[in-house]
């Protein structure tokens, strides 16, 4: 048996190795360290996205001998061979001595790595750190728990709440600042989503770009919701990562199709009317809300109708950060789970 915390600080640097990796691609961010029976972290190792080693596997490749080590990894060790073989028999022909992980592997095909080493008689012990880790790989286990990628819905709204003045023109509201930011969230993002009527008011380019206008290494796919046809000479047509056209307004089936291709976090850019779809559909993990130092009045808001008839169906939120960026301010906030009277 271990002790109580024994593996917190290692479970710890695992952790800050997992975060070298890429936030986007489909898989999880993980790190492994492995130990020696004094403590010292002899190896490190990490995922470097879709189709390259597994943290566990870069771990090991360090080593020359990595019989009676203990393997700390964030996420628990795979039982399956994709592009790359199962970690847990990997493990178990490196000779380790004990493997300790944080978090379960929810995944359908990959989980039962722990199983597999248990049955070979490697002492194994999960849940280490697991709020921490969890809080951190949340985006992808909440995709792959729920079988759709995780939500960000992103909006910039006057201080009024308005999206555009009164005629639709909307560009710019915010600063250079908070459109900076938005960019480099979109190179966060597996794909971006925008509708139809954004499209054709628009022609938006959706390309992730740094401060000089050139290219971010990633660029997220836009796909396009609803049922129109992307005009033909439309600048997403030439967009560097493709484009996903759905022909539908069936937000489940638009997402489900996403996840299949491996997208695991999308970022909704509106405008509206998509905004308040998703919103209304219980779609939204996250919400990114740019607020801008001016006031519009009027009919355009920034979302519609979102399902909310009376005050007791309102959307109730836990704002998560509150930052300023230049004139602007950026609010993070997330759903709150819903609570019964009984506190279930
Ligand atoms: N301030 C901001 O953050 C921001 C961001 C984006 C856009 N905007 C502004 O928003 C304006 C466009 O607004 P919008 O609301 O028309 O644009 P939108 O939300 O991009 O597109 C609306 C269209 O999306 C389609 N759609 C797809 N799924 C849907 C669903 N589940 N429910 C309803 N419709 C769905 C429908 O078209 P189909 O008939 O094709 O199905 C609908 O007419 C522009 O002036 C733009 O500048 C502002």
């Amino acid at each position: 048996m271990t002790q109580p915390g024994e593996y917190d600080a290692s479970m710890r640097h695992a952790l800050s190795l997992a975060a070298h990796g890429p936030v986007t691609g489909g898989n999880p961010q993980v790190g492994c360290v492995l130990v020696d029976d004094a403590g010292r972290i002899v190896a490190e190792g990490w995922h470097r996205g879709a189709g390259t080693p597994h943290a566990e596997i870069d771990a090991l490749s360090k080593v020359e001998d990595a019989t009676g080590l203990t393997a700390v990894v964030t996420l628990e060790p795979c039982n399956h061979t994709g592009r790359t073989g199962p970690c847990s028999v990997a493990l178990l022909e490196a000779g380790v001595a004990r493997v300790v992980y944080a978090v379960s592997d929810p995944g359908a095909h990959s989980s039962g790595g722990a199983s597999t080493l248990r049955a070979a008689g490697i002492p194994v012990e999960g849940g280490v750190l697991a709020a921490e880790v969890e809080e951190f790989i949340e985006p992808w286990l909440t995709a792959a728990r729920l079988g759709r990628p995780w939500v960000t819905v992103k909006w910039a709204s006057s201080l009024d709440g308005r999206a555009a003045a009164a005629d639709g023109t909307s560009q710019w509201i915010t600063g250079t600042a908070a459109r900076q930011r938005v960019h480099e969230q979109r190179a966060q993002s597996d794909a971006i989503l925008v509708g139809t009527g954004t499209v054709l008011a628009d022609d938006p380019s959706l390309t992730a770009r740094g401060d000089g206008g050139e290219l971010l290494a990633h660029q997220p796919v836009p796909v396009v919701v609803g049922e129109r046809d992307v005009p033909a000479g439309a600048k997403l047509r030439s967009h560097p990562a493709g484009l996903i056209e759905t022909h539908s307004r069936d937000l489940s089936l638009v997402l489900e199709g996403l996840f299949g291709r491996g997208i695991r976090r999308v970022f909704v850019e509106g405008g509206p009317a998509l905004a308040s779809a998703v919103i209304e559909a219980g779609l939204v993990d996250e919400y990114l809300v740019y607020l801008a130092p001016t006031l519009l009045g009027g009919a355009r808001t920034a979302v519609g109708d979102i399902g909310v008839g009376t005050i007791g169906d309102q959307r109730r939120l836990r704002i998560t950060a509150v930052e300023t960026l230049g004139e602007d301010i950026l609010i993070t906030a997330r759903p709150r789970r819903v609570s019964t009277p009984e506190g279930n």
